[in-house]
């Protein structure tokens, strides 16, 4: 395949969420921080919302191979459950035995969160998808955020999903829950060419890569406006162009050969209003002041010192 050919070991694009070659955007950071924080200071809700594949799936199998093993992780990524379903999952996930009722449920799981959290260790409930959540399992998930100290919540839950999952907050019936959201953050797209060139580079570097001149500067500059900053729609282009470089003997991939990939696969740059002409796109407001950020990151990387990866390990039982 067109691996060996271009000096690389493995295949730089694949679409699965494969954490080993996250490449961290700020953005990417900026979410990252909140979900750190968010867990170690036991803020209770945290919601994060992402185009569809802008990598919020990537960010949360990261995280979670990071977290310290006194963190007990119940990660549920099917969202298309009953109640039923969905407090078996938890009940499974957070080691709950000896229920019948959801009333026994709770009162146990209430039990095993006090005593964990009396001992000093945290409880992470992470819901991916969450934009496809019932809001029937959405009122569960408020009920759970009541599980609580004096000063901290026993239970962290984090709920991620496609830009809808804000919408589906915003139902009226669900105003409760919505107020119980202490952290809020977006997963934006790639804002530039230079964060597209970056990208592309990281992740040949991971696939092995010895040259970062595969792709020409005219390519990513077309790869940025075709995909518009999408890691998805990144990849799909990279590894097509790859392939059809490869075909064609071209060591270096051109623009025309990303050109023929786009119209291939549909994905020839459209103009549309969230972009300006000079294809920059218009970046959504940040959630916290740079300040506020700078001090976030501060206080959860504080210990990061003795840590290689700049990643403080947040106390992981087990996933
Ligand atoms: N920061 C990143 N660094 C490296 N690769 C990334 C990054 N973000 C996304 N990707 C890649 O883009 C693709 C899509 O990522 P992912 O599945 O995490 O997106 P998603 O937001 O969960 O999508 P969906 O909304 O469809 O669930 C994957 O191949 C992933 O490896
Ligand atoms: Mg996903």
């Amino acid at each position: 395949m067109y691996a060996e050919f271009y000096g690389l070991k493995e295949l730089p694009f694949a679409l699965t969420p494969d954490p080993r070659f996250i490449y961290f955007t700020p953005s990417h950071t900026e979410v990252m921080a909140n979900l750190h924080y968010g867990i170690e200071s036991g803020k209770g809700l945290v919601v994060v919302t992402g185009e569809v594949g802008t990598g919020k799936t990537t960010i949360l199998r990261w995280m979670m191979q990071r977290l310290d093993r006194t963190v007990l992780v119940a990660y549920i990524f099917n969202p298309r459950l009953s109640v039923p379903e969905f407090y078996q999952h938890v009940a499974t996930l957070l080691d709950v035995q000896k229920w019948e009722t959801k009333s026994e449920l709770l009162l146990e799981l209430g039990r095993a969160l006090e005593s964990r959290h009396s001992r000093g260790l945290r409880t992470v409930l992470i819901v991916d998808e969450a934009q496809g959540l019932s809001p029937h399992v959405l009122e569960e998930i408020r009920l759970l955020s009541n599980f609580e100290s004096n000063t901290a919540k026993q239970l962290q839950i984090i709920l991620t999903g496609q830009p809808e999952l804000r919408e589906v907050l915003n139902n009226p019936d669900l105003r409760q829950l919505k107020q119980r959201i202490a952290l809020r953050c977006v997963i934006k797209a790639l804002p530039n060419v230079e964060e597209t060139d970056r990208y592309i580079i990281s992740r040949l570097l991971v696939a092995g890569a010895e040259r970062t001149d595969i792709f020409s500067p005219s390519a990513v500059d077309y790869i940025f406006r075709c995909s518009e900053g999408i890691p998805r729609n990144i990849n799909n282009l990279c590894d097509n162009a790859l392939l059809a470089g490869y075909a064609a003997g071209e060591t270096v991939i051109s623009r025309s050969i990303i050109e023929e990939v786009a119209e291939t696969f549909d994905m020839l740059p459209r103009m549309s209003s969230a972009m300006k002409p000079d294809g920059e796109r218009e970046a959504p407001a940040n959630a916290f002041t740079s300040t506020g950020r700078a001090e976030l990151w501060a206080a959860g990387t504080a210990a990061k010192e003795n840590d290689q990866e700049n990643v403080r390990p947040i106390p992981i039982e087990s996933t």
